[in-house]
Formats: C-alpha cells, sequence, structure tokens
C-alpha cells in the first residue's frame, strides 16, 4: 500500500544548514524521492557542506551563513539540522518572515523551547519542528485506519524499544545533560500527541548504564496520563548488547473495535536496520479475530521526511493555515518532555513500611 502524505503544489528551493549525518541519511534522500528542489548547502566545517553538496548534485555550497543568508530567493525554505544547542544562535541571525525547518529537538529544554517560540513569534518566521515519525508511512496507514473509524475509539498505545543504539557516534550527546528523552523518545511522545492530544501529566524514570557511563540516562520508562480509561506508554532500553534475537521496536495501537501493531526495523542491528511489519485486527463479532498483514512502501528513514517538509511548504504556499508540526504545537510536546524529565527527578512515591 502506498500512502503519501499530502504533498505542495510548488517545490520552493530549500536551503540546509547542517550537513551531518541526518541530513545526508535522511533530509536528503527523502527530498531526492519527493522531487523537492535542494539548491544551497552550509556547514561550519566547510569540508563537510561541500562533501555532502558534491554527492546530492546541490548548486551552491556556503562557507558562511551570512553568504547563504544573502543569496536566499524571497521563497526559500530554510532547513535547520545542526546539535540543539546551535539552533537559537542560528534563528537570530535568518531573516524575519523565512520559512523554517527546525530538526527536533525543539532546543535543549523547555526553557529553549519557549525561546525558540518567541524569536518566531518576534520575527514572524513560518517555522516548523521535524517531528517526521507522525508522517512515516505505516504512520499515515495507521491514521487512515483510525480516521476512517475501523479500530473505534481509541483506548491503549504502547511503544517498546529494545535494541542496541551506537550512542558514541553522535559526539555531541556526551556534553548533553539529556539524551533518552530528549533525542529520542521524544518522537514517541509527540507521535501520542499527535494521535491523543495534550495528556493530563506525565510520570517517569530515566536511567543510565554501567556500559555508556559516560552519557546521560539512556532508557525511559514513560507513562502519558489521559486518565482512567487511556493507557500511553514507552518503554525504550538501547542498551540490549547481547545480538540481535530479542531486539525489537512496536508500536500498537488498541481501540474499542480493533488494533494495529507495527513492527519498525529502523532501530534494529542499527545501523543496518530491519525490515517493517504493519499487521491490525478488525473485530466482528461473529468471529474470532484475524490480524491481517498490510504491506506498506516506505519506511521512517527517510520517507517520513518528506512529510514535515510538505507541511511547512504547504503552509508558505497558504494551501494549509499552519504546518501541523508547527513551532506554536511542538512546544507542547517539548513541555511533555521537561514534565518526564522533571517526574523522573521527583522521583516515585517511596513505600511506606
Ligand atoms: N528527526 C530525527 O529523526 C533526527 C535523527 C537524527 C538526528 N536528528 C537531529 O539532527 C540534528 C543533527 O544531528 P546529526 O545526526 O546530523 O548530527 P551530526 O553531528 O552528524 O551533524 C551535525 C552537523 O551540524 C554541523 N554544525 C554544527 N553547528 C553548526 C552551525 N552553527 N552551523 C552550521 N552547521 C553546524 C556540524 O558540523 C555537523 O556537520 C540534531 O539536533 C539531532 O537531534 C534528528
Amino acid at each position: 500500500m502506498s500512502l503519501n502524505p499530502q504533498l505542495p503544489t510548488e517545490k520552493r528551493p530549500i536551503y540546509i544548514i547542517g550537513a551531518g549525518g541526518i541530513v545526508n541519511d535522511a533530509h536528503l534522500p527523502a527530498y531526492k524521492i519527493a522531487g523537492f528542489n535542494v539548491r544551497g548547502i552550509f556547514d561550519i566545517v566547510p569540508a563537510k557542506a561541500k562533501a555532502t553538496g558534491d554527492k546530492f548534485g546541490i548548486p551552491d555550497t556556503f562557507s558562511t551563513l551570512e553568504e547563504m543568508i544573502a543569496r536566499l530567493p524571497a521563497n526559500a525554505v530554510l532547513d535547520v539540522a545542526v546539535p540543539g544547542s546551535e539552533t537559537i544562535p542560528i534563528l537570530k541571525k535568518l531573516p524575519a518572515g523565512s520559512s523554517v525547518l527546525l530538526q527536533k529537538p525543539m532546543g535543549e529544554n523547555y526553557k529553549e523551547a519557549g525561546e525558540i517560540l518567541a524569536l518566531v513569534r518576534k520575527k514572524k518566521l513560518l517555522a516548523a519542528i521535524n517531528f517526521q515519525l507522525r508522517y512515516a508511512p505505516y504512520i499515515l496507514a495507521a491514521k487512515d485506519l483510525i480516521n476512517k473509524g475501523l479500530i473505534g475509539e481509541l483506548n491503549d498505545i504502547e511503544i517498546n524499544v529494545n535494541v542496541y543504539t551506537p550512542w558514541h557516534l553522535w559526539s555531541f550527546l556526551f556534553t548533553s545533560p539529556r539524551v533518552e528523552i530528549l533525542y529520542h523518545s521524544i518522537h514517541y511522545i509527540d507521535l501520542i500527541r499527535n494521535l491523543l492530544g495534550d495528556p493530563k501529566s506525565i510520570y517517569a524514570k530515566t536511567t543510565k548504564h554501567p556500559s555508556m557511563a559516560d552519557l546521560a540516562s539512556v532508557r525511559s520508562n514513560i507513562i502519558i496520563d489521559y486518565g482512567d480509561m487511556i493507557r500511553a506508554n514507552i518503554l525504550t532500553n538501547h542498551c540490549h548488547n547481547y545480538g540481535t534475537p530479542k531486539q525489537q521496536s512496536y508500536i500498537k495501537i488498541e481501540g474499542s473495535k480493533g488494533a494495529i501493531k507495527i513492527n519498525f526495523g529502523a532501530l534494529i542491528d542499527y545501523p543496518r536496520g530491519a525490515a517493517d511489519s504493519f499487521e491490525y485486527v478488525v473485530l466482528d463479532d461473529n468471529k474470532e479475530p484475524a490480524w491481517q498483514e498490510m504491506k506498506i512502501e516506505g519506511s521512517w528513514f527517510p520517507h517520513a521526511f518528506i512529510g514535515s517538509m510538505s507541511q511547512l511548504m504547504l503552509a508558505a504556499e497558504g494551501a494549509i493555515d499552519r504546518p501541523d508540526n508547527s513551532a506554536e504545537d511542538c512546544i507542547h510536546t517539548m513541555a511533555c518532555v521537561e514534565a518526564a524529565y522533571r517526574s523522573s527527578e521527583e522521583g516515585g512515591v517511596k513505600p511506606c513500611v
């Protein structure tokens, strides 16, 4: 099954800031699939901008941000993919009224997310955040089933990740006071918000690991509280370094009339990955539940990146009022992340004896 996100009519020229891993592995491959028009790239390490520009045939490589800004056409879309700590200084330099897609996280914490939102408002930027799991083909397929009412009212979402993630590949994480929730589970929190809306509260415990003692916490249990009738849980262990047989990662969505289970392979045997699978069941009073598999074209990486950029372009051309992943919306994901860290720091209820 092929489920495409809504695409813009005009393929506005894209100018990329940051030529690191995610730009090479996901942004540019996705934009190639979508036929987007990437015109320029800048990185503080000029050799990285040059290598990426050469690899993807990008016409202009810039050695300073100022040079890129001076050459931006009026309908340009900026695509910022730098470590979270670099986002605010870059935003301050962008021309007022720019259209900009910012890589997640939206700053390093809620305070920075607030500063980003204030800058967006002050400079009247059209800003979206790259929480792209919302637009992964298997999530679009799940939303399609949900919107058609096939699985009924949602009452349970569980995201379970038990993998080995080589965090050492991202050197900036070693100086980051926050790792797992801010850089990874944030996708699942954002997805759950996207499906169920803003929660009442968050309970969480995020934990370090002896083999990754130089990093902040790398495993998390997060309960997203939607009251007495809906359960929404995220469990991640990125330290399962015991071979691949027991590695797993799934998103399970249950409703009053059916359920969906997505095994997503992107994190398995990282960076090699494994195949995804999408299964669902629609209950029929007269029959035993029968799960069916649906073949889905495309995956989280890179295809979902088409959706987050498309939302920005659609808003820029006036086809929608604002991106679904607008900074105004995504600040609520950052608020949930902050609440998760606070919950973890404040600790649980001590058993009294
Ligand atoms: N949405 C996702 O699924 C996803 C996945 C991976 C990474 N990311 C995010 O993307 C960002 C970059 O991650 P990455 O894996 O590409 O990291 P990376 O370290 O591979 O690349 C970062 C790049 O940014 C450049 N850079 C740093 N400061 C800069 C500045 N001020 N101006 C221009 N270039 C600058 C670096 O030289 C480097 O090339 C991070 O914020 C990360 O959280 C998002």
